[in-house]
């Protein structure tokens, strides 16, 4: 198992080039189910969770090839409708695999995913979407298995907005007979760039990233090209690592309009922002200011940077109340942090954090692929040197993190025990 050794207290500087979106890479990998013709996906990164959804593809049968960050895949024969649950226990996104199979065969079987470290969720409202257009559903052996003779185009309200259910069900809904609106849709930029890819594919889906999308179906859907957008996750915790060390940087290719709420934030709390086509430039001249965060769906703060988020701010003058709104149990890093020296209190979904001057070094562990890259971020702008634990997890959603953060000047190592 990997872990990172990081020598904080250095200002990063410098520009770094951001990857491809994971979270949005993921489910347009998974609408390839949705034809037999060759998709080409650009701007893919480079992740453990894409190389899972590679497998994932393959043991359906789908073939893929790549090079760098473009990915090709192409069929191999007839598709398998059940998911291995050998994969989807590594990957939740793996149920998006449900949509597109069932909207085209009118049977899937996947794995219910169990709990996993930031809480339970469940899958209940993918489930329930794929019923109101005329599924049935039972449970055999841990799996949940959908059938439908056709999928029927209907109005269905979500009772939460969930990123995978508007996805998921999206999918299915391109194949469906008639037409579906979803309401209550979740609206993140990874969901318009799902639906830019399905139109590409010869689908009419209007409104994705609202919260009503309206899918026409009846379609039969054609390879397609795309380049994925800009990983809005990555560039903002890279934006609050320069932030945390006092630091100055430009992140090219990162988009300003998905981060808007990180963005006020950051500037709320001293940070100097400059954003244009493309680009966006960050500095933290001095300590920064405490400014709580309260996690929402987008367009509000996004849960994935609460951690990230709660590292800036163990280092704040004043304190302030970080409130989890989306996850049931998303402090883990909490008391890694506290390790390093931080002022947490953590009573159900509220944190308050009392900023301190610094934070020193110490031997800390990861445990889920955010809370990973906040004690990144904590390192980093901490006295002394930290070692980080279970880096597999911040794996899975960045990059080669510590070969990019040497660009910015950091002292950061990977090493292999
Ligand atoms: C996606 C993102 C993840 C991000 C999350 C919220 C991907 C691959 N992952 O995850 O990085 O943190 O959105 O922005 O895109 N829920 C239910 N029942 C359901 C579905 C969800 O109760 O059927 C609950 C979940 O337990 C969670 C909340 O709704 O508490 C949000 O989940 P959801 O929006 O579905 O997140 P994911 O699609 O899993």
């Amino acid at each position: 198992m990997d872990s990172f050794i990081i020598e904080g207290g250095r200002p990063l500087k410098g520009t770094l080039r951001v990857s491809g979106s994971k979270n949005a890479a993921l489910p347009i990998l998974i609408a390839t189910l949705l034809t037999d013709e060759a998709c080409e996906i650009d701007n893919v990164p480079n992740l453990r969770d894409i190389r899972t959804t590679f497998r994932l593809l393959e043991s359906l049968g789908k073939r893929i090839e790549y090079d760098g960050d473009a990915v090709r895949v192409l069929a191999r024969g007839r598709l398998e409708t059940r998911a291995p649950y050998e994969i989807v226990k590594q990957m939740r996104a793996s149920v998006l695999v449900a949509g597109p199979l069932l909207g085209r065969f009118g049977t899937v079987r996947v794995p219910i995913p169990g709990g996993c470290a930031i809480g339970m969720r469940p899958i209940d409202i993918h489930i329930s979407g794929f019923k109101a257009l005329g599924a049935t559903e039972h449970e055999e052996t841990g799996d949940a298995v959908l059938k439908a003779a056709r999928l029927k185009g209907r109005r269905v309200r979500l009772r939460f907005p969930s990123v995978g259910a508007t996805e998921n069900l999206m999918m299915a809904a391109c194949l469906a007979s008639g037409t579906t609106v979803i309401s209550n849709a979740a609206q993140e930029p990874e969901i318009e760039d799902l639906g830019a890819f399905l139109n590409k594919m010869g689908g009419e889906v209007i409104g994705a990233g609202t919260g009503v999308v309206t899918v026409k179906g009846d379609r039969r859907l054609r390879g397609g090209q795309h380049a994925v957008i800009p990983d809005r996750v990555e560039t903002g915790t890279l934006l609050l690592a320069v932030a945390a060390t006092g630091g100055s940087a430009r992140l090219e290719g990162a988009c300003a309009d998905h981060l808007k709420a990180v963005l006020d934030k950051l500037s709320a709390a001293g940070g100097r922002i400059r954003s244009g086509y493309g680009f966006i430039d960050v500095s933290m001249a001095s300590r920064p200011k405490a400014v709580g965060i309260k996690t929402l769906p987008h367009p509000g703060f996004p849960t994935d940077l609460q951690a990230p988020w709660m590292s800036l701010m163990c280092l704040a003058r004043g304190s302030c109340l970080v409130v989890e709104t989306v996850f049931e149990n998303r402090y883990l890093h909490a008391g890694e942090l506290v390790r390093m020296g931080a002022g947490i209190q953590v009573r159900g979904s509220v944190a308050r954090v009392s900023g301190r001057p610094s934070l020193s070094g110490a031997p800390v562990m990861a445990s889920d692929i955010r809370g990973g890259a906040a004690l990144v971020v904590a390192a980093l702008a901490a006295h002394g040197k930290t070692k980080i634990q279970r880096v597999y997890h911040i794996d899975r959603g960045y990059e080669r993190l510590e070969v990019r953060l040497r660009r910015l000047g950091a002292r950061i190592r990977r090493v292999r025990e």
